[in-house]
């Protein structure tokens, strides 16, 4: 009998307990889009949280949430529009499609991503490439637009689209989230939600979704000042990294660094990106993925998304696909918001303060009207229109060096201007904020954890979640249900629910069968309420892991559990062993 990969025991477990399912079952599924059942939205809860904790308080960062739906205009202006296409192509056939540089990449073309449309087309030829599905002959390949678009309100050119990324809400914000960081950088604004993706044929369930949830974080920062004061925190955490010059060399062996290395070498870019890299290697750890199976792989130019001029995907080992990506690290620079900024015709600058005012000299240009009227007659309004709009530096320039000047079919000569310079004042200088972005894809993160907490002890599953990512804390659970067992049990369970732990509480069938259960969906601790605890007031608690039991006293379960769901304190330590 062939053995089940970890995607297909992972998934089965995950729709037989609850943590997702693909979704939309009784009309036959859509490729792409997933349910998340009750154990799986408090997990995804519990890695927001995590994630949280790990980057955005420790900076302040501020959260937003913003509509999934944008008009047209934002995506012109991010670029999407122009950049958010995949070369496709049909089977002639049976009229399936397929992404066409995956079907290359398939076949052994390497850097497939990288050829135009008429070179796809050769390589499809060349490699007498067919349909997986049916063995049938392809078309031409061509650009399909990956964003699902629609019309906002009943009017058909009122085009919107639903957003690809939650990053474009953060930047068409910006001038309000400036305001709420009392206008000083550096400051991150976060948007954990929805985004969509009209992907040409998602085969990977969790891992390639239309619709799926973004973690996008934003660190804007002054390009001038460009340091991470909190760099010594993480400096020597080790990256394994593989920048584009170990790749562009055929190379797939990681060069291991630390983050001070990665920067001294050049590797990355960037301190900020390198400190957000850093602490995305822990996060990914403390949700279960060792270091030694996490990677950096560096975009080449022409993997990079189109505001990117260096980007790391943070990726992780996969039973199935082997090195997935979790995250992405870019550096967007100015990119977005100067886009923005000159789409809406709104100043999305920062202002910063020199440290001493300066005095500068300002050019001032101002019309002769009396020679203008002389020379121009009664087109003299539009030259002064004309001068009024024209750039006042080119036009002394152009007087003082060319003796004249043209703007549209006027010319002009130094006598219909009046030039002087007055001396100014100036306090600081406006400029557009640069972005490191780190994005996670937080249904990949709820599917990778689930993969590496997965072991068979004994021939049964147990679900090793990390204790606080774990949906379901503590069951409670009487040893049999009578007694007055399960009255004793019920007020513990009671007891731990008023105390906000995550808790059940389950009579049904075998003591062993509850365990076993117990274990499948990784529930960290089972109390057993038996005999011993009518008479002394004490219960045994079972280490999901090691199956080690102690005895410890109802009265102490709050602040001890509170404790140990803190990593404060190790199982060994909350009662006496048995
Ligand atoms: N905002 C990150 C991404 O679109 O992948």
């Amino acid at each position: 009998m062939e053995s089940k990969d970890k995607y297909e025991l992972v998934s089965e477990l995950a729709r037989r307990r609850g943590f997702f399912w693909p979704a939309l079952e009784i009309y036959g599924g859509v490729s792409g889009f997933i349910c998340y059942g009750p154990l799986g939205v408090i997990m995804k809860e519990k890695i927001i949280k995590k994630f949280r904790d790990i980057f955005i308080r420790p900076l302040r960062a501020l959260e937003i949430d913003s509509p999934v739906i944008m008009p047209e205009k934002v995506f012109e202006a991010s670029g999407h529009l122009e950049h958010f296409k995949e070369p496709m192509v049909e089977c002639l056939k049976c009229g399936r499609k397929f992404r066409a540089d995956h079907l290359l990449e398939e076949a052994g073309v390497l850097d497939a991503e990288k050829l135009g449309l008429d070179e796809i087309m050769a390589e499809l030829e060349a490699r007498a490439i067919r349909c997986p599905e049916c063995g049938g002959e392809f078309g031409k390949p061509s650009y399909f637009t990956t964003m699902f678009s629609t019309t906002i309100g009943p009017y058909s050119d009122a085009v919107g689209y639903g957003r690809p990324e939650a990053a474009q809400g953060i930047f068409v914000e910006f001038k309000r989230l400036y305001e709420q960081a009392r206008k000083k950088l550096p400051f991150g604004v976060v948007q954990i939600g929805r985004a969509l993706r009209n992907e040409i044929s998602p085969r990977q369930g969790p891992i390639r979704l239309r619709e799926f949830t973004i973690i996008d974080y934003e660190f804007f920062f002054d390009p001038e000042d460009p340091s991470c004061p909190r760099l010594p925190e993480v400096e020597d955490e080790v990256l394994r990294l593989l920048p584009k010059e170990v790749r562009l060399k055929g190379s797939e062996e990681p060069v291991e660094v630390t983050v001070r290395e990665a920067l001294d070498k050049g590797y990355i870019m960037m301190e900020w990106m390198a400190y957000f890299m850093a602490l995305a290697k822990r996060f990914l750890e403390e949700l279960g993925v060792p270091g030694d199976k996490q990677r950096f792989i560096e975009k080449l130019e022409w993997e990079r998304a189109h505001y990117s001029v260096q980007g790391y995907d943070q990726e992780v080992w996969t039973d199935r696909w082997g090195w997935v990506e979790v995250s992405g690290h870019n550096y967007r620079t100015d990119y977005d918001l100067g886009r923005h900024m000159k789409w809406s015709g709104v100043d999305l600058t920062a202002f910063k303060e020199f440290k001493e005012p300066k005095k500068v000299m300002e050019l001032v240009v101002k019309p002769n009207v009396e020679a203008i009227k002389e020379d121009f007659g009664e087109e003299a309004p539009e030259v002064l229109k004309a001068l009024s709009k024209a750039d006042k530096a080119e036009l002394a320039r152009s007087v003082e060096e060319e003796g004249s000047v043209k703007l549209g079919s006027y010319e002009l000569s130094r006598k219909h201007m009046i030039i002087s310079k007055v001396e100014r004042t100036v306090k600081g200088k406006h400029f557009v904020p640069h972005v490191i972005e780190p994005s996670f894809g937080l249904d990949r993160l709820v599917y990778i954890t689930l993969e590496y907490a997965y072991t068979v002890k004994d021939g049964r599953v147990v679900l090793r979640l990390p204790r606080d990512i774990a949906p379901v804390q503590v069951a409670v659970l009487p040893l049999l249900s009578r007694d007055g067992l399960p009255e004793k049990a019920r007020e513990v369970y009671e007891l731990l629910l008023s105390e906000g732990f995550d808790v059940e509480y389950d009579e049904s069938g075998s003591i062993g069968r509850r365990y076993a259960r117990c274990d499948e969906i990784g529930i960290p601790i089972a109390i057993t309420v038996d005999h011993r605890t009518l008479e002394d007031g004490t219960v045994t608690l079972r280490d999901r892991d090691t199956w080690k039991q102690v005895r410890t006293p109802i009265k102490e379960l709050p602040s001890l559990l509170y404790a140990f769901f803190k990593k404060r304190l190790e199982f060994d330590q909350l009662g006496k062993p048995l």
